[in-house]
């Protein structure tokens, strides 16, 4: 009896353990056997008696293993049988695109309208396109250690610092006319708060033929503002400094948050500065033979992440790393 209370709690969830039952008890070395050899000792006139009981509880086993292999057929367990087809079914939730991806496709598609190329380039590059190629003198402060991510196992190797360094490998490659914007992830040793990251990503213009003059880039970027923020938004250039561009300009758009009235993305000055743009620098132009007396080019450089902090009032640079669903979510539907 207490075998039997033994096997009825006995309970299978896969064939193996279906198998195990019948190798416990009806094995050659199993339960149901041993006890058979205990016949012998049965006395004669017992024998027909302890037969009986044996018989009724080999049966008992037998029924017992029948069904749990039943029920551990893959119909018992699978589909049909044990499924309410009824029952309303999991919801599948789709996905949202991350907003530097919607605010990349945007800017990427207005400057496709213009004649715009995409041109990608590697994350981890070498000093001559990063820096050398784009006229950054040795001494230069952005090649201090304090700004670049250098790769430790080969130094001459970084993580790029902007995406200038795309400018270059298209120079390479390509000979003008030369109208790219390239859009990638950038790198600087930042110690990260809600205005600094130690990633961010930028979008790269480059445009070089005959005749490009600053008129050109002016109303390029105009355009586009005008393409991104509506009509209403007023841009104006600041003069400004970059080695691989002369003369340069930083670009300003009038504040969307606060629309003049002063906030902390302006600094209350009514100005978002959103990129840095010049003409390309002729030693550029010179470090890739392309002739600098016969061609000019202007190049810009923006920030995706500033451009989508305006454009939906973002304002914590680290909310687009840390992958939380509440802020992902938001975005549900925007494409
Ligand atoms: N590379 C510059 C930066 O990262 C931006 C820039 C690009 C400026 C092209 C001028 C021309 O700040």
């Amino acid at each position: 009896d207490t075998h039997k209370e033994e096997i009825t709690a006995f309970s299978a969830q896969t064939p193996e353990q279906v198998e195990e039952f019948r190798i416990k008890y009806l094995g050659t070395k199993g339960l149901v056997k041993a006890i058979m050899g205990e016949m012998r000792n049965v006395p004669n006139e017992r024998k027909k008696e302890f037969g009986q009981v044996l018989n009724d509880f080999k049966l008992f086993v037998e029924e017992k293993y029948e069904s749990l292999r039943q029920s551990n057929t893959r119909e018992a367990k699978g589909t049909s049988a044990q499924i309410d087809w009824s029952l309303p079914g999991d919801p599948i939730t789709a996905g949202t695109r991350h907003p530097l991806n919607i605010v990349r496709n945007q800017i990427v598609s207005i400057f496709k309208r213009l004649g715009f190329a995409v041109a990608e380039g590697p994350e981890i590059e070498d000093d001559w396109h990063n820096f050398g190629a784009m006229n950054l003198p040795e001494d230069h402060p952005a090649r201090d250690m304090q700004d670049t991510f250098y790769i430790s196992q080969n130094p001459s190797w970084l993580l790029r610092t902007h995406t200038s360094s795309v400018q270059a490998r298209v120079m390479e490659t390509q000979k003008p006319p030369i109208r790219v914007i390239c859009p990638g992830r950038v790198y600087r040793n930042e110690t990260i708060s809600a205005r600094a990251h130690c990633f961010f990503h930028q979008v790269e213009g480059l445009y070089v033929d005959e005749n490009v003059s600053f008129a050109d880039l002016k109303q390029t970027l105009y355009f586009f503002v005008q393409e991104m923020f509506g009509n209403d938004v007023k841009v104006r250039f600041r003069p400004s400094y970059f080695p691989f561009t002369e003369p340069s300009a930083e670009m300003d758009i009038s504040c969307l948050i606060c629309k003049g009235k002063g906030c902390n993305i302006c600094k209350h000055t009514g100005w978002v500065e959103i990129l840095g743009s010049g003409m390309v620098h002729p030693n550029v132009l010179d470090n890739f033979g392309i002739d600098s007396n016969k061609y000019t080019g202007f190049a810009f450089g923006m920030g995706v992440e500033r451009i989508t902090q305006l454009k939906y009032q973002v304002n914590d640079l680290r909310l687009y790393s840390q992958n939380d669903v509440r802020f992902l979510k938001q975005f549900t539907g925007v494409v």
